[in-house]
């Protein structure tokens, strides 16, 4: 039988009830859910190619990708190129994933039984993995019905805001925060003056891309509080839990919040050292059911678009979590000894101040532009330092802070000495003399 077109909003499914049930020939299964008597079809002549920008493209932009492709600069020929920028734990040959997460996805295309469509929200074996996973994390067991599964963590957050925002809502997202030098915390009276009628939720990233601060308690029960007193449900992108070093403890937004909403929002690609394999998971806790449910069956109702993320990797997670602890501890001590290096490293070079980490997998360097010359930004220090020394270091202004840059921490410790020998010396060749101080 011939199959009828209709037109349908772009965002809403054509299809029902697939895939759930297996069937040998999908198409029998499209039944069209909307039919329109057309009162406006046009003739071939009047048509023409649409080919404008749709506005999701046009509101799309990756201040980090926009910001690194601008500073296009050569690199110095006399220099091999190091780039500290990459927040992809695999690149740099330094990090690889444990053998039995290797094994474990081997064993499931030998397999030969998870070739085909899941349940949109994971399996439901992934799904109780990541539950037991999580509990010495999150300090409580969540129930399996409230994990569903992403492709990463961006997908998780895509998923967790489009279930919560409309168009014209805001969400808040702190900049790094305020540095104390060894401790950086969200602006609880900024965060508090920035709260509207629109505002939905709020995002906490902890451990924190870009700084490597982990939050302490107190200051997460008062973040908590400002939420509760607002009624704002939080975000928490805890994508980095469990990468923790220098004695800094991991704690869950979902153990402090007893009594508001929060998507915990967290992958494999960093813990794991496998971003590529692009598996997440939400978690929704609401403890006193503010939401009657909805967020769970909302963002459950969001993954029947994409129909899941890749089932080969959703099938070997049970046997990928099983990694010991052992092992995880065994990177974050490679962590924290790559952020010694580069914190010993820097300590030197007139100018920047280096603020120690303990989580995540980055380091933040505050650049004091009153001992620098030629230097009137991080943009114009980062490219600099591209084409007078091949180091490549993140500029701040990706993350709203203009007078910092980020290092990674997962590049081998022979390159860490050299990009740190390389950038002391491009300090002490900017740095300001007397005479430049009295000409000023
Ligand atoms: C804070 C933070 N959240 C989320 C992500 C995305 O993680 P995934 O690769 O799992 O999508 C990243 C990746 O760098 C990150 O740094």
């Amino acid at each position: 039988m011939p199959l009828k077109l209709c037109p349908c909003p772009a965002v809403n499914l054509l299809l029902r009830d697939w895939p759930q049930h297996k069937t040998d020939n999908p198409i029998s299964e499209l039944e069209p859910i909307l039919l329109f008597d057309r009162t406006d079809a046009i003739s071939a002549d009047d048509r023409k190619w649409l080919t404008n920008e749709s506005e999701a493209v046009q509101n799309t932009n990756n201040p980090i990708r926009q910001i690194v492709e601008s500073m296009r600069v050569k690199s110095h020929e006399d220099y091999s190129f190091i780039p500290l920028t990459i927040g992809d734990p695999s690149v740099y040959g330094n990090f690889d994933p444990s053998p039995i997460a290797v094994e474990a996805v081997k064993e499931v295309l030998d397999n030969n039984k998870d070739n085909g469509y899941g349940p949109a929200e994971g399996l439901p074996e992934a799904r109780k993995a990541i539950s037991e996973y999580l509990e010495p994390l999150l300090s409580y067991k969540p129930d399996v019905n409230n994990i569903i599964l992403a492709s990463g963590a961006s997908g998780a957050l895509e998923f967790s805001i489009t279930c919560i925002a409309e168009r014209g809502d805001n969400i808040l997202v702190p900049r790094p925060g305020f540095p104390q030098y060894s401790d950086w915390a969200v602006d609880i009276e900024s965060l508090e003056n920035m709260i509207d009628e629109k505002t939905r939720a709020v995002v906490f990233n902890n451990p924190s891309n870009p700084t490597g601060a982990v939050f302490k308690q107190d200051h997460m029960e008062l973040l908590v509080e400002l939420c509760e007193k607002y009624k704002i449900p939080i975000i928490a992108d805890e994508v980095y839990a469990g990468m923790t070093f220098n004695k800094a403890r991991f704690i869950s937004f979902c153990q402090i919040a007893k009594s508001i909403p929060v998507i915990h929002v967290s992958s494999i690609s960093k813990r794991f050292m496998v971003p590529g394999w692009r598996i997440g998971w939400c978690v929704v806790h609401d403890p006193i059911d503010i939401f009657k449910g909805r967020l769970t069956t909302g963002i459950k109702k969001l993954t029947t678009r994409l129909v899941g993320p890749n089932k080969l990797i959703q099938a070997a997670i049970p046997k990928i979590l099983s990694i010991p602890l052992s092992w995880h501890n065994e990177q974050n001590a490679k962590l924290e000894e790559a952020a010694n290096d580069f914190y010993n490293g820097i300590m030197h070079a007139p100018g920047l101040i280096p603020i120690t980490p303990s989580g995540a997998m980055y380091m933040m360097v505050k650049i004091d532009f009153s001992q620098l010359k030629n230097f009137s930004d991080d943009m114009n220090f980062c490219k600099a330092l591209v084409s007078e020394k091949s180091v490549f270091v993140l500029p701040g202004s990706c993350f709203g802070s203009t007078d910092f840059f980020r290092v990674v921490l997962t590049i081998t410790k022979d390159k860490i000495t050299e990009a740190c020998q390389r950038i002391v010396d491009f300090c002490k060749e900017n740095v300001k003399t007397a005479n430049d101080s009295a000409n000023l």
